[in-house]
């Protein structure tokens, strides 16, 4: 790992521009003055421990009341009010309807064909029953997982929920997965169930998931899966297996409206979310019940300004993080009303996303980067042509942004009178660490600005040094907080040396390294540089090289793979992959054309390489080391710099300076 010229800053550093909330936004929001902050961030560092116990009792429901807030003797697992009793639906749904709001609108849905629903909290909670007793005839117990694979329809958020409400795990697969990544992830996760469906409409195209499931087991799944559950959602014909598949409304349609909330422990797992890391395959990422739950609902409260009568939406897929904290759980848990879209913007409908904000009169929209680039790529008179008035707050969240994108998303879309949150966060932080508050906090073009109160970061060396103002650094998170992941599924080596032990930070322990780059300027604002890390960001989603890797050598014509990222200006970066052939192969471009459609098969979609380049030979040190700075640069088009003293064979270099 290093903090190579790949994560350059120079074009950010000259951004000076600040921009304080409106009067109007600023008087109206919950959290309105500087005194307030400070205060909130005294009380923090003064007392960490009061202040997570004040908003753990203020802001959620328990059964029974935790004695302890942190535990740390085992750190870095760290336990979360630990003799608490909860259950997340109860808080995302019950108490709600206790407080006299259950009329309320919970989830809009708008389904990509067109068809669109609406659920009330009451109307929520019933679904969530009985798909939870459902659950349970199935033979569905505590503590079983329970993937779901499914596009995005109420279902899912359904699913979720009643897998929480009888204390079953879940584990949300993203619906682009291919089938060979949704086995790797069932059988690592022992899943005892999946919920699917017949399919799902993406961009004009009918995506076949309950096949994928049927292939993922036939292909070794079925060691651990025993029954599938299939939403009607396409009608298209599948296959069904007696005895082991089974109609969600079929199953639903005589059961109770009522299912008690099972009464979990606070560590009791909530879900499991796959993510990728520099080495292997994907981890499963452990969120736990209490902890979660808080940081989830605090993090939205705070940053989304949340109001009676707000219309929120996060444009992201259940099947992320962000669709779990910024969908389902942070939205529920404060009462809010979540809008949940099937589909995507698609060339044929640039303007999906404004037509839903003018149609349901959203007043906070949260999206990621790569799709403000694209839009403002296609130009502002696709905007222009809705009426965007009800917008009152924006939020990105995903990768870095870019000022110029800032800028076009604050004028464009937010007509200057909206402030920007720009969240960083990870699977692993389950939910934000760094993003202003929007009625207190000026902001800057490209920046996350600070940590949310009860986070310290620091910005330090590899021998954990705090560098200077402006110098880039290892993002590093200094002391637990509730919503932390609590260890890496069947793994907890792995949970260590990834996070806990890069950086020997000095007379401290047990600090969290995120993976990140980033540099804290002269007035304290954070900005967030990228990975350090062999982690690519396609459009916001994040890939191990090592995963790609796999999957290409892992067809027969591949002897030797590496695969670097490659800026780009709508996606942030792109794949590009540099294989060597197996002996008696040839090169061609039908080959490549394989190769990409082979690494789609055996990952997904959103990991399709870009570009491949094959070459005879790859560089390498003495010692065999794959040599990817110089890869990265050739990818670039950048002229490489550096000591290549080290390479093995120089003339490989020429080679392959012809060929990228
Ligand atoms: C990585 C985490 C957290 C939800 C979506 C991604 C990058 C995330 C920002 C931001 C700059 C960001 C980081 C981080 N990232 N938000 N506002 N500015 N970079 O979750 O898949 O776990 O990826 O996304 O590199 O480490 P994830």
């Amino acid at each position: 790992m290093s903090l190579d010229k790949r994560n350059s800053i120079n074009n950010i550093l000259e951004e000076k521009r600040i921009f304080h909330p409106s009067k109007k936004f600023a008087e109206n929001s919950n959290i309105s003055s500087q005194e307030e902050l400070l205060n909130l961030k005294k009380r923090a560092s003064d007392n960490p421990m009061q202040f997570w116990e004040s908003f753990a009792k203020s802001e959620l429901d328990w059964f029974k009341p935790f004695q302890t807030v942190l535990d740390s003797d085992n750190a870095p697992f760290f336990k979360w009010f630990k003799e608490g009793k909860l259950n997340i639906t109860y808080n995302c749904l019950d108490r709600h309807i206790k407080r006299g709001i259950g009329g309320k609108t919970a989830l809009i849905w708008e389904g990509e064909p067109g068809d669109s629903k609406k659920f009330t909290y009451e109307e929520l909670l019933k679904e969530v029953c009985k798909a939870a007793n459902a659950l349970k005839t199935i033979g569905v117990k505590r503590g079983d997982l329970v993937c779901i694979y499914m596009p995005m329809i109420p279902e899912a958020m359904f699913a979720m929920l009643a897998c929480a409400r009888i204390g079953a795990p879940h584990s949300v697969v993203f619906g682009g997965f291919s089938s060979e990544a949704l086995k790797d992830r069932l059988i690592d996760g022992n899943a005892k169930v999946v919920i699917t469906a017949d399919g799902g409409f993406r961009k004009d195209k009918v995506i076949e998931l309950k096949r994928a499931v049927d292939t993922a087991i036939e292909s070794g799944a079925d060691k651990v899966v025993e029954k599938v559950v299939v939403v009607q959602r396409t009608k298209k014909n599948i296959s069904m297996i007696n005895g082991r598949d089974f109609w969600w409304h079929e199953l639903l349609i005589d059961q109770k409206e009522e299912c008690e909330p099972e009464i979990m422990n606070s560590e009791d797992r909530l879900f499991i979310l796959y993510t990728s890391g520099s080495t292997g395959k994907p981890k499963g990422v452990v969120h736990t019940t209490g902890g979660y739950n808080l940081w989830s609902h605090l993090t939205f409260k705070w940053i989304f300004d949340l109001k009676d009568d707000d219309i929120y939406w996060c444009t992201a897929d259940v099947g992320w993080i962000t669709g779990h904290s910024y969908i389902v759980y942070g939205p529920l848990s404060n009462g809010a009303t979540t809008v949940m879209f099937e589909g995507v913007p698609r060339p044929s409908n640039l303007g999906a996303f404004w037509e839903i904000v003018q149609k349901y009169k959203v007043s906070i929209f949260y999206t990621a980067p790569t799709a403000i680039r694209a839009f403002m790529k296609s130009g502002r008179e696709i905007p222009d042509k809705y009426n965007l008035d009800s917008l009152r707050l924006l939020g990105t969240v995903g990768e870095p942004i870019n000022p110029e994108a800032w800028m076009w998303y604050k004028e464009v879309i937010g007509n200057n009178k909206c402030p920007i949150v720009d969240t960083w966060w990870q699977t692993e932080t389950g939910g934000v660490m760094i993003s202003p508050l929007p009625g207190v906090v000026a902001t800057k073009p490209g920046s996350a600005t600070f940590p949310l109160p009860g986070i310290e970061v620091e910005i330090v060396d590899k021998n954990g040094d705090k560098v200077q103002e402006n110098e880039g650094g290892y993002l590093i998170i200094k002391k637990p907080w509730p919503g932390m992941m609590r260890t890496i599924h069947g793994n907890s080596e792995r949970y260590l040396e990834s996070y806990w032990e890069y950086i020997s930070f000095k007379g401290e322990k047990n600090v969290y390294f995120a993976g990140d780059g980033a540099r804290i300027d002269e007035d304290g604002y954070i900005w967030i540089m990228g990975r350090v890390d062999d982690v690519i960001s396609v459009s916001g989603h994040r890939l191990g090289t090592m995963e790609i890797e796999s999957a290409l050598v892992s067809h027969k014509s591949v002897a030797e793979a590496a695969v670097v990222g490659k800026k780009d200006d709508l996606k942030g970066e792109v794949i590009v992959a540099f294989i060597s052939l197996e002996k008696d192969v040839n090169s061609s471009s039908e080959l490549v054309e394989e190769l990409k459609k082979h690494v789609v098969i055996e990952i997904g979609i959103i990991a399709k390489p870009e570009k491949i380049i094959i070459s005879d030979a790859l560089p390498k040190t003495r010692s065999g080391k794959i040599m990817r700075r110089i890869l990265r640069s050739l990818a670039g088009g950048e002229k490489i710099s550096g000591d290549i003293s080290t390479l093995e064979d120089s003339s490989v270099l020429e080679k392959l300076k012809e060929l990228s």
